[in-house]
């Protein structure tokens, strides 16, 4: 039975909290595999709206075993907010299991993210402020302290009594902020040890005994494969790998494991923070998808910034999260724009690029080069098959497909689970270099991710 991973092709915010819910019904496990709580994921259930940051988008399901794996950093005191929430609501989170080896973002990660952006001043990364860079960064620097430490006082005074005064160093001389002290914090974790404690697991062989008994496992990503701190506009990253990949790292399965990898996009695109952004609208057509799509950052509440949808690195987000299948968010939200624009490739100092640029700077200088598409007025919300869809909706639909060079399985129409379109054909293992057979859908036929790419500068 497969594995299946769920990854954002964009910078984040593309709806993988309503395509994990949506797939989440016919599998018995989800996996969160990285980030933490920067993440916000949105799932609505009839009239209820559930945002959940580190908790994996298929509890709503009483049948699933939810897991938040060793590549996830974990605030304690979200979790257990998040923990309460949920059981308030009536959800039973019994079956939530939170890896021994996570790493915990402690008070002092999250001042020293705050203090290290005030000092970035205009060139601020734009974080979310929960302290994830310096918790990855000290991963990194074998000085973090991991959830299975939250369960031993003697072990945690221990790491903690070498790591803080270099902390408090840092926080006092550097940044002028008072110290930590380490009683305190003793306390705190402990405390969070206590009530985590029947959810701490090695969520590896959870996974594995999954797999092994042939439970379907999805994997849900966080952020988005252009936040990728290796493939997005370092240094306009997150600090973990949102990609495919990641999902092996943080999740505790090998890659020949992952049998299918849906990728997560909406009809146009969205940016919180700072970095290069090609296509983004400063404009009234802007403010009106932005208004229409409440893009407003789950965590933060900070606008978010609204484009056109960019065929570029959605190439690249193809090819490197070696993606299988697609599920197309918000595409309701276009409906009554005039002129839909797409980004099919840029101009960079006068030549023409088709190759996502690695580079931040090459990035800011790229001017886009659009196709046109005439807009459609309908709203689209009730429409359940692609064949009902306006003309144009389909047209816009089937370009995209073009671009990715892999098909587009679901659409969706709205927030709510049952306001989803979905299209028969689900292809699993998409291999870029084995041609498919003919006529088995857009990945057979359209110029693949690779050969797009090659085209380049
Ligand atoms: P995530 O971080 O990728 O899970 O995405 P977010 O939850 O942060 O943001 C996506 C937002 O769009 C949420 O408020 C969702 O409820 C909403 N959403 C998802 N799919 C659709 C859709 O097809 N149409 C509309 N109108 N809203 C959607
Ligand atoms: P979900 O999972 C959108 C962005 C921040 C900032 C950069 C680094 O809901 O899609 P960080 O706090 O991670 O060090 O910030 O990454 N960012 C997100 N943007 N959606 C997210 O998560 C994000 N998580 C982080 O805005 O630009
Ligand atoms: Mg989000």
């Amino acid at each position: 039975m497969p594995a299946t991973v769920i990854v954002g092709l964009q910078w984040g915010d593309e709806g993988k909290g309503k395509t994990t819910d949506f797939l989440a019904e016919q599998v018995a496990m989800v996996v969160r595999y990285q980030g933490g709580d920067n993440a916000g994921h949105t799932v609505v259930l009839g009239d209820e709206v559930f945002k959940l940051r580190l908790v994996p988008s298929g509890v709503l399901y009483p049948h699933i075993t939810s897991l938040i794996g060793n590549g996830v950093v974990v605030n304690p005191a979200t979790l257990i907010g998040e923990l309460d929430m949920l059981a308030e609501r009536g959800i039973d989170t019994a079956r939530v299991r939170v890896s021994r080896s996570a790493h915990v973002i402690m008070p002092y990660h999250i001042a020293l993210d705050r203090a290290m952006e005030n000092r970035l001043a205009g060139e601020k990364v734009g974080t979310t402020g929960r302290g994830i860079g310096p918790t990855y960064a000290d991963r990194a620097l074998r000085i973090g302290l991991r959830m299975e430490d939250l369960l031993d006082a003697d072990g945690f005074r221990h790491k903690l009594e070498r790591i803080l005064p270099d902390k408090n160093d840092i926080l006092v001389r550097r940044h002028g902020l008072e110290p930590f002290d380490a009683e305190r914090l003793l306390d705190e974790a402990m405390a969070w040890g206590e009530r985590l404690r029947p959810h701490l697991a090695d969520t590896t062989w959870l996974v594995q005994d999954a797999l092994r008994r042939g439970d379907h496992v999805l994997l849900e990503g966080a952020q988005g494969t252009l936040l990728d701190l290796d493939h997005g506009s370092y240094p306009f990253v997150t600090s973990s790998n949102p990609i495919a990949g990641g999902a092996c790292t943080g999740g505790g399965i090998g890659p020949l494991q992952v049998d299918e990898v849906i990728g997560v996009m909406k009809a146009y695109s969205t940016r919180v923070g700072s970095g290069p952004y090609p296509t983004e609208l400063t404009d009234e057509v802007g403010r009106g998808i932005a208004e229409r799509g409440r893009e407003y950052g789950t965590v933060t509440g900070r606008p978010r910034r609204v484009g056109w949808f960019d065929a570029v690195p959605l190439r690249y987000a193809v090819a490197v999260n070696s993606v299988s299948s697609i599920m197309l968010n918000k595409l309701d939200i276009l409906s009554g724009i005039d002129e839909i624009r797409l980004c099919v490739a840029y101009e960079i100092d006068g030549r023409r690029v088709e190759a996502w640029p690695s580079s931040a700077d090459l990035l800011a200088r790229a001017v886009p080069i659009y196709e046109r598409f005439p807009g459609w007025r309908e709203e689209i919300h009730g429409i359940r098959s692609i064949g009902d869809l306006p003309e144009q909706a389909r047209r816009y639909v089937a370009a995209l497909e073009e671009h990715a060079g892999v098909p587009i399985i679901l659409v969706s129409v709205g927030p709510e689970r049952t306001q989803t379109i979905e299209r028969a054909f689900r292809p699993m293992r998409w291999r870029p270099a084995l041609a498919g057979p003919p006529g088995a859908g857009p990945a057979a036929s359209a110029a693949g991710p690779a050969e797009a790419g090659a085209a380049g500068e």
